[in-house]
């Protein structure tokens, strides 16, 4: 048998490849996606992996496609779940599934396995997407199903074998981390009503440490991607990253919410995303000037839908993408500039403007030069109002009752 296996470099799926091997009696080959997250050193990362046993270790970089094809998608759509959560997560396990199905049928694989956990949200994500793309592949998730249920466990396991594994004094959290966001869980953040310590953070300062004063920038968008910050041009990875180093500086994208998981329950997490924050914010205000009212408060229904299929694991879905060619349908005049003004754990819309911009200088002034015809406001009030006029009549003849 031959396994691919989603490989991290972290401790559980260190100790995966000699598990599968063994249970399995199968040559594994492991797969490291970058999304950016910190310390992703693909060669050192490749030499960790065949020290663990596997036969082969492919890594790539994924940080482009990422962005462009995950990230900017859903900042388009407005997609964020439960009104607040950017999903880096959610959207990096579609594109990692994605590439883990590729790698199978290239090798002449018989299964692919991940480390996610039995009652996590991202094993759905992973295994949905393998049925969607890769139906004849195995999916396998020993996490589900090893006997290794501590820490402490899983590395006597490892050094039984030999098998170097990342021994870090790490605290008890659980992160995850790629250029889109973070999210830290566990340890004293389960109870809800403590405030998450302040070490837990990694891409954002602490607000109260941020630097004095306030910071301007102008985000400019073309059909709705984001392609320059205060006139420079950057590409996808470029500006996500500048953005993330800018805002996160002055503690930007902090959230701290309960969610519901797909699985049914709740669970509290801590999330981080200063560049998606920011992105989000300045997209939806530009969308405000240039779409009309009908399409976006339409939008606004579909960018609820989005979110939901998004975290659950439908990706690879019909739906998403008749969705999101909706969305990308409304982001042909998404084109202009937005001024936010960054200050210590905020960033606010300062100014906006667009060649598509729908706002009428006429029609809006209270000054001279108004061109808004406001007899015609008489009539329009005469039918808008016909129906409660009407109810109104049959109300007060009814009295109280
Ligand atoms: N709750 C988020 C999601 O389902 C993040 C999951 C990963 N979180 C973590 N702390 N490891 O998308």
């Amino acid at each position: 048998m031959k396994i691919v296996c989603a490989y991290s470099g972290g401790l559980d799926t260190s100790v995966m490849v000699p598990w599968l091997a063994e249970h399995y009696d199968a040559e594994i080959i492991t797969y490291t996606g970058d999304l950016g997250q910190p310390g992703t050193n693909l060669e050192e990362t490749r030499a960790k992996a065949l020290a663990t046993g596997a036969s082969q270790a492919v890594v790539d970089d994924l940080r482009r496609r990422f962005v462009e094809e995950f990230c900017f998608p859903a900042m388009q759509a407005g997609a964020l779940y439960e009104g607040t959560y950017p999903m880096h997560t959610a959207l990096g396990r579609p594109l990692l599934a994605q590439r883990l199905c590729e790698v199978a049928d290239a090798h002449g694989a018989d299964a692919i396995a991940h480390g996610c956990t039995g009652k996590g949200n991202d094993q759905v994500r992973f295994e949905v997407a393998a049925q969607c793309l890769a139906p004849h592949l195995k999916v396998l998730a020993p996490l589900r199903e090893w006997e290794l249920t501590t820490r402490e466990a899983e590395i006597a396991y490892a050094t039984e074998r030999n098998i170097p594994v990342p021994v870090s004094k790490e605290k008890p959290y659980s992160i995850d981390e790629n250029i889109w966001g973070c999210a830290i869980e566990c340890g004293e953040m389960e109870d809800l009503w403590a405030e998450p310590p302040a070490d837990v953070w990694r891409m954002t300062a602490d607000p109260a440490q941020a630097p004095k004063g306030s910071t301007e920038i102008v985000l400019s968008f073309r059909a709705g991607v984001p392609v320059a910050l205060d006139g420079e041009e950057l590409g996808p990875v470029a500006i996500v990253g500048a953005l993330n180093a800018l805002a996160g500086r002055y503690g930007v994208g902090r959230m701290d919410m309960v969610e519901n998981r797909v699985v049914g329950l709740k669970s509290r997490e801590v999330y981080e995303g200063p560049a998606a924050i920011v992105l989000h914010q300045a997209h939806r205000e530009l969308e405000r000037m240039v779409l009309d009212r009908p399409t976006a408060h339409y939008k606004a229904k579909v960018a609820q839908d989005f979110a939901d299929l998004v975290y659950d694991g439908l990706w690879f879905g019909p739906l998403r993408e008749a969705l999101q060619a909706f969305v990308a349908q409304t982001q042909s005049t998404v084109t202009g500039d937005v001024r936010l003004r960054i200050t210590a754990g905020a960033a606010r819309i300062t100014g906006r403007r667009s060649p598509y911009s729908l706002y009428d200088d006429g029609l809006a002034t209270y000054s001279d030069g108004d061109t808004f015809d406001r007899e015609a406001a008489e009539g329009f009030l005469k039918l808008y109002g016909l129906s409660y006029r009407t109810w109104g009549r049959v109300k007060r003849k009814h009295g109280a009752d």
